[in-house]
């Protein structure tokens, strides 16, 4: 079978998902937006009669070590693709953001490869790509990874707050106010070391978590009021709301047994300061990841204000002064 290859964006999660249970199933749910620059593109070479993967490459070069992972993610997605069992995978794989810049890959290489693995099913059965089991799959590969199957806002895990919303695969956030529709993401990158822990390891720890319980029930609640707010477009509410979700992720890893601490000195003081700006009344605000790096989320009329702030304020703290500008994106789309 010839080539199939899909560029897939990163998201960025502003109610968290931090906790999970059974094969990748969500302990609250979740709501990100997509990214529009920072992506990867995949493309998967079928091989008739081989079986499992048989190379990974990244950037063009061959990435052995990484096979392993792939290989369980395809055990784990077999069930629902029969016809893998008599095929082998080549897989390329390249990041249009570097490598080293702290962001995390795993939501957007691993919603390429399901899209890819998505189409190859369609293609088998003679029908179009069906994105909400490009979204399972992408699950099983990396939980935040399924939000990344659409553009704009996207929501993970059941709640009643969204209408067909499910643990086992996100669905499109439809009714979002035009103020947040391009709305901007500038991340400033701290720090671009190696994880001190990773993912899989932190969601880990929130099982028998003292504060367990009460995240997921905050977060639950955080999801209607974040519903409630990208409709009426109030930007000081979403400041206020993503804020202390970002806080409260890291406030569970500070408080986790083994605890840990991703925040460097940098992150601390961009995060002061954007709460000092907003205190002025100026509409800026912070997001995190499960790492350094600052996400500064703005309106897109805000622009030239946000980057006067950014060069004269936070560039000393970005590693190399390095930084991205992102916004949110339109979702992935497959290269022909
Ligand atoms: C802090 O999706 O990377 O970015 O399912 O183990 O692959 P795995 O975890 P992952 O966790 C992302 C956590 C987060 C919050 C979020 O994106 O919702």
């Amino acid at each position: 079978m010839k080539r199939i290859s899909w560029k897939s964006p990163s998201n960025i999660a502003l109610v968290k998902y931090w906790g999970k249970h059974g094969v990748q199933l969500p302990s609250n749910p979740s709501i990100s937006f997509s990214l529009d620059h920072c992506y990867t593109e995949t493309s998967i070479r079928l091989e008739e009669g081989g079986t499992g993967i048989q190379s990974f490459h990244f950037e063009g070069e061959a990435k052995p070590s990484f096979i392993p992972k792939l290989q369980t993610f395809l055990d784990r997605v077999s069930p629902m693709l029969p016809w893998l069992s008599g095929f082998g995978i080549a897989i390329q794989s390249k990041n249009t953001f570097p490598h080293s810049s702290g962001i995390a890959s795993s939501a957007s290489g691993m919603s390429a490869l399901a899209l890819c693995l998505a189409d190859a099913h369609a293609a088998m059965n003679g029908g179009e790509i069906d994105m909400q089991l490009a979204s399972e799959l992408a699950r099983l590969g990396s939980g935040s990874a399924c939000r990344s199957v659409y553009g704009g806002y996207t929501a993970w895990g059941e709640t009643p707050h969204i209408p067909g919303s499910s643990d086992r695969y996100a669905v499109p956030v439809l009714d979002v106010h035009p103020e947040f529709r391009d709305l901007q993401d500038t991340i400033l990158l701290i720090d671009s070391g190696e994880k001190q822990v990773s993912s899989t390891v932190g969601h880990g720890l929130m099982d028998g978590h003292p504060y367990a319980s009460a995240r997921f029930e905050q977060a639950k609640d955080h999801i209607k009021r974040l519903k409630g707010i990208l409709e009426t477009g109030d930007f000081m509410d979403l400041a206020d709301l993503i804020e202390r979700e970002a806080l409260t992720l890291h406030a569970m890893m500070m408080s986790s047994n083994p605890h840990f601490m991703l925040f460097k000195a940098g992150s601390v003081a961009v995060i002061r300061s954007v709460m000092e700006w907003r205190a002025k009344g100026e509409p800026i605000s912070f997001t995190l990841d499960a790492g350094a790096n600052v996400h500064l989320i703005y309106p897109a009329t805000y622009a030239q204000k946000a980057m006067d702030i950014i060069q004269a304020e936070f560039l000393g703290f970005c590693q190399d002064g390095a930084y991205i500008c992102d916004s949110v994106g339109k979702g992935p789309a497959k290269i022909s």
